[in-house]
C-alpha cells in the first residue's frame, strides 16, 4: 500500500469536547482558560456559541450517542423526580420530560445557558432552572430526587469530588447518577491524538499524558480573534471512581461509547478509520447507586 498522501487526522472528526463537523473547538498552547477567572459564572462568556452548537435538539453526539445512552442506562423515568446537573441550555430536558419524568431539576452555573433553557422550557410547570455553581452545596441540592444526570461536564467543574458529594445530597438513598463524560483514558485533550503505523496500515491512539490532572484551555473559536477559552479539568478514572465511591455513589454501571461518525473520504485510510471508531470509546458512561447516609 502507498504511503499515506494526506494528513493523518483519525476516524472522521473527534470531539475535543463534542463538536459540529468540520468545528473543532482546539486547545490553544499557553492560553488561560476563561472559567478559570470566572468559574462561579460557567460557560456564561460562551454561553452563544454553546446554545447554538448544541440548538434544540442537541449536538450530532448528543443525538446520535450521548442522549440514547443516557436514557437506555436511567431505565424507567416514568413519575420520578430528575436533576440534570450542569444542564447547560438544557438538551436533556425534553427527553426527560418525554420519558415521563414528574418533575425536572436543571442547574447550571451561567445564568446564560440558564436563560436559553427558560427561553424553551420555563412554561412547562414541571421544569425548574436554577443558576447556581454545582462544586458548593446550596438550596439547588437541599431537595432529594430520583435520578441525577451530568452530561459532558465532569472535566468542566474544578472540583468533582465536591460535585459528586454535592450530587450525592440531591438524591433519594438508592437513587441513580449518571454521569457522560470525555472518556478519561482516550481523550485528554492536547495529549491525546490519532496516529498512522504505515508498517502495520492501522491506526492507533496515542496518549502522552494522562496520570497527572492538567487543567487544559480549549479554545471556542480557534483561529479567530475572539480568544475566549474553557477549562477542561483531565482526571485519572481512579480518581473518578474514588471520588464517586467517597460521596457515597457506588458504580454499578459502566458503558464505554463509540463515535457514529464515519469517513466518507474512502481511499487506504478508510478501513483503518472505521476499525479504529469501532475499538477506542470516546466517550464513557458512569452509573452509580447513592448509599444510605
Ligand atoms: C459542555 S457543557 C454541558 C452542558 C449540558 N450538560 C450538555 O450536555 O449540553 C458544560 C456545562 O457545565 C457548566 N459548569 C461548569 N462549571 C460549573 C459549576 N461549577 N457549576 C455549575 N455548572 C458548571 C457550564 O456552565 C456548562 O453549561
Amino acid at each position: 500500500m502507498p504511503a499515506p498522501k494526506r494528513p493523518f487526522r483519525g476516524p472522521g472528526k473527534q470531539p475535543d469536547r463534542f463538536s459540529k463537523p468540520g468545528h473543532k473547538p482546539q486547545p490553544k498552547p499557553g492560553s488561560k482558560p476563561t472559567a478559570a477567572k470566572s468559574q462561579d459564572r460557567g460557560w456564561d462568556r460562551v454561553a452563544a456559541w454553546y446554545d447554538k452548537l448544541v440548538g434544540s435538539s442537541g449536538s450530532d453526539y448528543h443525538r446520535n450517542v450521548i442522549l440514547p445512552a443516557t436514557l437506555r442506562l436511567l431505565g424507567k423515568l416514568d413519575g420520578l423526580s430528575a436533576i440534570d446537573v450542569c444542564c447547560g441550555q438544557g438538551v436533556l430536558i425534553e427527553p426527560l420530560l418525554k420519558a415521563g419524568v414528574a418533575h425536572y431539576v436543571g442547574v447550571d452555573a451561567s445564568p446564560r445557558l440558564i436563560q436559553s433553557a427558560k427561553q424553551r422550557h420555563a412554561q412547562n410547570r414541571r421544569v425548574t432552572l436554577l443558576t447556581a455553581d454545582v462544586c458548593h452545596e446550596g438550596p439547588w441540592n437541599a431537595q432529594p430526587h430520583d435520578v441525577a444526570a451530568c452530561l459532558m461536564a465532569v472535566h468542566d467543574v474544578p472540583d468533582a469530588a465536591a460535585m459528586f458529594r454535592n450530587i450525592r445530597k440531591a438524591l433519594k438513598p438508592g437513587g441513580k447518577a449518571l454521569f457522560v463524560l470525555m472518556h478519561p483514558c482516550f481523550r485528554i485533550p492536547q495529549h491525546s491524538h490519532w496516529g498512522w503505523d504505515n508498517d502495520q496500515k492501522v491506526q492507533f491512539r496515542r496518549i502522552d499524558r494522562y496520570h497527572s490532572s492538567p487543567v487544559i484551555p480549549i479554545t471556542t473559536h480557534p483561529g479567530k480573534q475572539d480568544d475566549s477559552s474553557t477549562a477542561f479539568h483531565h482526571r485519572t478514572l481512579a480518581d473518578l471512581i474514588t471520588g464517586l465511591g467517597q460521596a457515597g455513589l457506588a458504580v454499578t454501571g459502566c458503558e464505554e461509547l463509540y463515535t457514529h461518525r464515519r469517513s466518507q473520504a474512502g481511499g487506504p485510510f478508510s478501513k483503518a478509520e472505521h476499525r479504529a471508531a469501532e475499538e477506542i470509546p470516546v466517550f464513557m458512561a458512569l452509573l452509580a447507586e447513592a448509599l444510605p447516609r
